[in-house]
């Protein structure tokens, strides 16, 4: 499904994007040196620690660890997938993306595709605004108080009632009845016994252009204008190449700047609700497509925001939907507060009715997301009986071991226990087993995630040795030493390990260690955050040379002491005894270089020969 992009383009584009220039473009960089310093786009802070480094093509924030290449700032800045950052630098660098190496799954032109719905939102936008068809249309947005500036800035439109406005109008563009439904414009007649039959999807609709994050139409929403009860209310486009509902956010590419300003922002259930509040001036709005919170969501909203605020329907339907949404987002780490609405309103009339300032107090007083659990639980369970603070305690712990913060864990933990007027000791206590019960039956998940958790423990000696290491990429005798002398197997960090590898394969190939670094851009963020963390880190040892030298040689003594302390550990059965006192005899001259070395040089033969063995055997 994905598009595989060649390391040759992605080197091509990282040869003629200037990473200073390319960020500069987003926030304002000043010159610290040789390199840029900003305030972080990723967290909210006062004096800068973000630093871009023109030298080696990276940026690192010392504030919140964010950190990458040209690729990883547009995706944590857009919110992008790799393919799409990509897509966006090359065009920026002016090289080529093959796009149709498998591209659009089916080898259509995605590039065409957006035009196609570019052009299907200005038809529809034209419509509501000349049509005599779209009067009443045109009434009703009036009479829902959205104003023409609104219907402008988001390009709001009329689908006429016709079955083929957009079937005819596009194929005389030149659009092809294939692109017209693989975007979701048209639909085939289910009427069998006769040919191939097309209609529009939407008809007699309000329309309301969905766009991305670069604010390119990818699909729409067109709400019907009667009232009638068995009409579905909204048709939206199905899932398209172009249209991922789990991943849209619409009007993000209008909230973003405000949700950066405050790091929080307002996630409302419909659209109309977003606009309503764009309108008013709350512009940090989104809202999904009408489906629940993903994943995806979070990980998005998380690259502008440390917190969300839900506004939403105050029904039943609208409460679960809050509490599931705010535990989607604990996991990603972010704060949520959830604003309970009056019932029988929703964002967009609240605000109609009772104006913006009644609507921020609101929000302002919104309470966190446990605190609107314990709330909505009190109205069914009884918190005055054992049975009834068991049931709530444990719904609400399920929603405080969602969250992959420990400190937020434990403000959540104390805020359920004073609402339930219970000790934190005993919550702790169940929240504690509960999260080991989860995680055994997690198991195999949690190996394939991809370090997304925030503050992943390294061990310290193999970081040191990676910090070592980049920086003395240039040094064959370092270099020789890593490669040569490294207890490899013993390493128990992958990301470490990745990076001793980069930097070995970089003196190979008499590359700069950052590309061969970068080049696997199948890395994860949490990798991508750990090297340019290393890369922007000054040299460990400024002295003497020497001493550089030096430290290596006493890291790699410590690796292998470990790697042998380990062995000796696990050592049992007949020949055990032997080989203990092998071991004890080589952790004592594991001490220094001198003797070391030698050791290091019988066990790296030991284990080459048990390996041949053992291959002998095998075969
Ligand atoms: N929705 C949908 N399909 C439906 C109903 C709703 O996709 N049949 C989605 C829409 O994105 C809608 C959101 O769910 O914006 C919230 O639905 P609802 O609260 O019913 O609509 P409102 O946004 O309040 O729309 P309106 O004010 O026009 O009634
Ligand atoms: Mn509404």
């Amino acid at each position: 499904m994905s598009k595989i992009i060649s390391k040759n383009t992605l080197e091509n584009i990282r040869a003629r994007v200037d990473i200073a220039e390319l960020i500069g473009s987003y926030i304002a960089l000043k010159r610290a040196g040789s390199n840029f310093k900003a305030l972080c786009p990723f967290h909210k802070e006062k004096t800068p620690s973000f630093h871009v480094n023109p030298h080696r093509q990276i940026f690192h924030c010392f504030g919140c660890g964010a950190g990458g290449d040209i690729f990883s700032f547009v995706m944590q800045h857009e919110g992008m997938a790799f393919t799409d950052a990509a897509a966006m630098l090359a065009e920026r660098a002016g090289v080529v993306l093959d796009l149709d190496d498998g591209g659009a799954d089916d080898g259509l032109d995605k590039n065409a595709l957006y035009r196609l719905n570019a052009d299907a939102a200005a038809f529809y936008h034209r419509t509501l605004l000349e049509s005599p068809s779209a009067a009443t249309a045109r009434d009703y947005l009036a009479s829902r108080r959205l104003n023409p500036e609104t219907i402008e800035n988001f390009q709001i439109g009329y689908a006429p009632p016709g079955w083929d406005a957009v079937l005819n109008g596009a194929q005389k563009k030149g659009y092809s009845v294939e692109q017209l439904e693989s975007v979701g414009l048209i639909l085939k007649s289910e009427k069998t016994g006769r040919p191939d039959r097309y209609y529009d999807r939407f008809r007699d609709r309000v329309m309301f252009p969905i766009c991305d994050e670069q604010n390119r139409v990818i699909g729409f929403s067109g709400r019907t204008l009667i009232k009638d009860e068995k009409a579905a209310k909204y048709v939206n486009s199905p899932e398209t190449p172009l249209f991922k509902k789990s991943r849209v956010l619409f009007a993000l590419h209008r909230a973003r700047r405000a949700i950066l300003d405050t790091r929080e922002a307002l996630v409302c259930e419909g659209q109309i609700d977003v606009i309503r509040c764009h309108q008013e001036g709350l512009t940090a709005a989104v809202a999904s497509q009408g489906t629940a919170f993903t994943e995806d969501h979070a990980r998005i909203l998380q690259r502008y925001a440390d917190s969300i605020c839900l506004a939403f329907d105050p029904d039943k339907a609208g409460q679960e939907a809050a509490i599931r949404a705010a535990r989607v987002f604990f996991q990603a780490g972010l704060a949520v507060r959830v604003a309970a609405l009056p019932v029988g309103e929703d964002a967009d009339s609240f605000i109609r009715e009772h104006g913006l300032p009644a609507f921020q107090q609101h929000i302002g007083r919104a309470r966190s997301a446990i605190g609107f659990q314990a709330k909505i639980l009190s109205g069914s369970e009884d918190f005055g009986s054992e049975v009834g603070l068991m049931r709530a305690s444990k719904s609400m712990l399920e929603t405080v071991a969602c969250s992959s913060d420990a400190v937020q864990r434990e403000t959540l933990l104390r805020e359920a226990a004073e609402v339930l007027n219970l000790p934190v000791p005993a919550l702790r206590e169940n929240l504690r087993r509960f999260m080991a019960k989860q995680q055994r039956g997690n198991r195999p998940e949690e190996e394939n995630s991809d370090g997304q958790a925030q503050n992943i423990v390294r061990p310290r000696d193999e970081v040191e040795l990676c910090e070592h290491a980049v920086h003395a990429a240039d040094r064959p005798e370092i270099v020789a030493l890593i490669e040569q002398r490294l207890p490899w197997d013993a390493l128990s960090d992958s990301a470490c390990k990745s990076v001793l590898e980069a930097v070995v394969a970089a003196a190979r190939e008499q590359r700069p260690v950052q590309e061969t670094l970068f080049a696997r851009s199948d890395a994860s963020g949490e990798f991508q955050r750990f090297f340019s963390g290393l890369l922007a880190s000054p040299p460990k040892v400024v002295g003497a040379e020497s001493s550089q030298l030096d430290a290596v040689r006493d890291l790699i003594l410590c690796l292998w002491r470990n790697k042998l302390k380990r062995e000796r550990q696990a050592l049992s059965g007949a020949d055990a005894a032997e080989r203990q006192a092998q071991i004890t005899y080589d952790l004592y001259h594991l001490k220094n270089w001198d003797d070391g070395q030698d050791i290091i040089d019988f066990e790296i033969a030991r284990r080459d020969e048990a390996n041949t063995v053992k291959v002998e055997n095998d075969q």
